[in-house]
């Protein structure tokens, strides 16, 4: 493992979909979760941003709370705009669709980031290179689908970093 800014035992993982309220803030939390089961917690920096600005400063949104604590995880992050820095500082930027990964490629070639910058459902072993749909607009199903998906990705992913 190796890292960028931060302590170089550690690995930082910026999860990164577009309003920060639901996708990657799910992500953050089951990753961590993850982690903390593997007994790594000391080991990763996990945080979340999303591409546009609308929700800044928002907790999760409602329906991910929900379905988040429904199994066993907590979301605590509040919303915050994917910054250039971000590219610089984050050993991986994982993007929930390719509408995401083509903002952060664009940001990436601007600031000279070195970050492994990946679509999280290439680590779901059911749908590698798919994506993670926006649950936003649809109904609370939809959050329970994206939940599942998503862990899978995000076991995918803990088992790819853990042999590199
Ligand atoms: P997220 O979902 O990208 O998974 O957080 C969305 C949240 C808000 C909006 C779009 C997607 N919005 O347009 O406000």
């Amino acid at each position: 493992m190796d890292s960028n800014d931060n302590d170089a035992s550690s690995t930082s993982v910026l999860f990164v979909c577009l309003g920060n309220i639901c996708r990657s803030p799910l992500a953050e939390g089951v990753f961590q979760n993850l982690v903390h089961e593997a007994g790594l917690s000391d080991r990763f920096v996990i945080e979340s941003a999303g591409t546009g600005a609308w929700h800044v400063g928002e907790p999760p949104d409602v329906r991910a709370v929900i379905v988040a604590s429904e199994h066993g995880i907590e979301l605590t992050s509040l919303a915050r705009q994917v910054v250039d820095d971000d590219l610089r500082r984050f050993d991986y930027v994982i993007a929930m669709d390719r509408e995401n990964l083509r903002n952060l490629e664009r940001m990436a070639s601007a600031t000279g980031s070195e970050a492994e910058i990946r679509l999280l459902r290439e680590f779901d072993a059911e749908a590698e290179g798919g994506e993670v749909p926006d649950p936003y607009y649809g109904g609370a199903s939809g959050f329970e689908t994206v939940y599942e998906m998503v862990v899978r990705a995000c076991q995918g992913l803990l088992d790819r970093i853990r042999v590199t």
